[in-house]
């Protein structure tokens, strides 16, 4: 587990404040899905949703460890559906489950992503740039739409939020990881075309994180953390929580306003003039 959480889940704590209610749980009664989410910045993201009052479906290829994940989250606020995130069969198994158990869906947050290659552009091998784009792109893309058509799901007659996972490489380039920004830049513009699209019941925004510690970038800080860290102006690199934070604020309707927008979350490092 990533976090030591306090679960409430009781409503009954939202206080009024200046004559506004503050929410003790913003989240409170609503449904969402967590794509690659049985370690990283998924279970972090889907451990914050639910310590916020949502009950969250969370989704990864291994069955194992998504259990193993599942494993720490309280009784009833959890479900797995084990599959790959660009699987039609796979999506449409998630969607009739979440469908059955929780009978609404609100908040749709397209994490999983890969990146199998280091290299230049020039190297790439085409089949690995196809899988990239298929898995962080398209697929980010087919779940909206498959949320979207779901016959049993409210997504498209209630108000709810797609959060996309970028990434700053998505906004300036990083030797060896080229495709992979180059999806990640289109998971921005997905983020924005999508916004337009779909007001204004359906808010879609992403966010961008710089380095953030965990499987995914070891190869980036591991065994030169000081180093890397020292050219972020707030000192350190990103941990998974820091992006839990935003995407709960995201999803929440303290973000009733905001659609379309990719906020970068780099403890400063495009400020910098810096690249992941
Ligand atoms: N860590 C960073 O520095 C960083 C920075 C910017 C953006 N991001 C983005 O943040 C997201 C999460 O990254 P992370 O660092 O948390 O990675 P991570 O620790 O490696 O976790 C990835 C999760 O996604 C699952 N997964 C991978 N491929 C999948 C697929 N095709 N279908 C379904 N699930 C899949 C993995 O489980 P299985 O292996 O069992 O499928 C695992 O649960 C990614 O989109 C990544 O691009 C990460």
């Amino acid at each position: 587990m990533t976090q030591e959480i306090t679960f409430s889940g009781d409503p009954s704590r939202n206080e009024s404040v200046f004559g506004r209610e503050v929410k003790a749980c913003r989240l409170e009664g609503t449904a969402a899905i967590v794509t690659g989410a049985s370690r990283g910045i998924g279970l972090a993201i889907a451990e914050r949703l639910v310590a916020e009052g949502a009950r969250v479906c969370i989704t990864a290829r291994k069955i194992g460890p998504l259990e193993d994940a599942a494993a720490g989250f309280p009784e009833g606020t959890v479900i797995t559906v084990a599959g790959n995130s660009d699987d039609p069969d796979h999506r449409r198994e998630v969607l009739d489950t979440v469908a059955r158990k929780f009978d609404r869906l609100d908040i749709l947050v397209n994490n999983a992503g890969i990146n199998p290659v280091y290299g230049p552009l020039m190297d790439l091998d085409l089949e690995a740039a196809r899988k990239i784009i298929n898995v962080n792109v398209l697929a980010s893309l087919a779940w909206v739409q498959d949320v979207y058509r779901h016959e049993g799901l409210g997504f498209a007659s209630r108000f709810g939020s797609v959060i996309n996972i970028s990434s700053v490489t998505g906004q300036t380039p990083s030797p060896g990881i080229g495709m992979y920004g180059i999806s990640k830049a289109a998971i921005g513009h997905l983020t924005r075309t999508l916004a337009v699209e779909l007001g204004p019941r359906i808010r879609v925004n992403a966010v961008a994180p710089a380095v953030v510690k965990t499987r995914f970038a070891r190869a980036l800080y591991e065994g030169k953390e000081a180093e890397v860290s020292s050219k972020y102006p707030l000192g350190r690199l990103g941990k998974p929580d820091d992006i839990a934070s935003l995407v709960a604020f995201l999803a929440s309707s303290d973000a009733s306003w905001i659609t379309g927008q990719v906020i970068n979350l780099d403890g400063g490092l495009l400020s910098a003039g810096g690249s992941a």
